[in-house]
């Protein structure tokens, strides 16, 4: 008997379907992973949308919830905590992981996400061996080296959301100040994600307007109008968000849907992502830190050469002195 899909549907092809043109997974669907997802879905970047985690049912429900949008969307949902699900995939983002424990030192959490990754990270590059990965879990400079060494993948494929976030944040809170749209702030937050990143002040401008050109005293602590705050409060932010709200999310995948629209259409933009630095300001250990990077369909193409100060040079090197200091202890990497 002729069902009615044979009455309505005459195939004129029937090879394997297509694979996706552009295809997106995120690993990891807690706070963090699904503000990710929902940020690239309404921007529209992927033709394909991939989610895995190990809890089966939050990831079914998260699955069901975005299918259901699907009238509203441009863009395939699908997920598994089978990592075929993840077939051919151009960008992965890495979202999992654990969140420190009460008395737990930094170095044992690392660990613990170390042995996370060292499940997921294989199982990544197995299935889309010419990915690029994306790492935002924390520690992300530490998590994004360990993902290089993982992965076998050579290092301009292997970023880290880095201070792309915190520079976002910096512009917006200079922008709030100065009473203008923080696009038509530029500033740079760069090196380590967190407690030590390192605010470029000599490179702050309005308009081409150097910012210390007009107040040579910024950011130092002989600034009368204490500008250092500013770049406090993006050290604080995340602190003072999950003390609000549990976690921070909105931010983080927005700031990630733009790393992912710049990779995605090869846009060759400049973010400051988490890049293998070796070789780079005097830098001579192995470290992941954020500096200005160009950003294409491949990876990172190239870094911006930053004119630094002294002073921030010597804070670049100590955050990788830091970094190192964890890595080497690390097991099995
Ligand atoms: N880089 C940044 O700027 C930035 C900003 C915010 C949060 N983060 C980090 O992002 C990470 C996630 O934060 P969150 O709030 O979404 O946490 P969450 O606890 O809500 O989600 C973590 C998810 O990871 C999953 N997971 C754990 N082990 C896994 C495994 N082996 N395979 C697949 N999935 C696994 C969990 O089941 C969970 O769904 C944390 O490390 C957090 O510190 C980074």
């Amino acid at each position: 008997m002729t069902s009615m899909l044979q009455k309505l549907i005459l195939p004129i092809f029937s090879g394997p379907p297509e694979p996706p043109r552009n295809k997106v997974t995120v690993v990891g669907v807690g706070q963090v992973g699904m503000a990710c997802a929902v940020s690239i879905l309404l921007k529209e970047l992927a033709d394909e949308l991939a989610l895995v985690d190990v809890m089966e049912d939050k990831l079914k429900g998260e699955m069901m919830d975005l299918q259901h949008g699907s009238l509203f969307l441009k863009t395939k949902v699908v997920a598994d905590k089978d990592y075929s699900v993840t077939a051919n995939s151009h960008i992965v983002l890495v979202t999992a992981g654990v969140r420190q424990q009460e008395g737990e030192s930094r170095l044992k959490l690392v660990q613990r996400n170390v042995n996370i990754f060292k499940h997921i990270i294989p199982q990544i590059v197995k299935h889309s061996p010419d990915c690029i990965v994306v790492v935002v879990s924390n520690p992300v400079d530490i998590l994004t080296y360990v993902t290089w060494k993982l992965s076998g993948l050579p290092k301009h494929r292997v970023i880290g959301s880095g201070t792309n976030l915190d520079s976002a944040r910096f512009r917006f809170l200079v922008a709030e100040k100065l009473g203008i749209n923080a696009s038509s702030v530029h500033g740079w937050i760069l090196g380590e994600h967190g407690d030590t990143s390192v605010p470029v002040w000599s490179g702050a401008n309005v308009a081409g307007v150097s910012l210390q050109t007009l107040n040579p005293d910024i950011g130092s602590d002989k600034d009368k109008e204490n500008w250092k705050e500013t770049h406090k409060m993006v050290v604080d932010s995340a602190y003072e968000v999950i003390k609000l709200k549990g976690f921070t999310n909105w931010a983080i995948g927005l700031s990630v849907a733009d790393l992912t629209e710049t990779i995605i259409r090869n846009m060759n933009k400049v973010h400051p992502v988490s890049t293998m630095v070796k070789g780079m300001h005097g830098i001579n250990n192995e470290v992941y830190l954020s500096l200005p990077c160009v950003l294409n369909g491949g990876g990172v193409s190239s870094v911006i050469n930053m004119t630094l100060t002294g002073g921030e040079v010597a804070q670049l090197q100590a955050s990788a002195n830091t970094l190192w200091n964890i890595q080497k202890d690390l097991q099995d990497v």
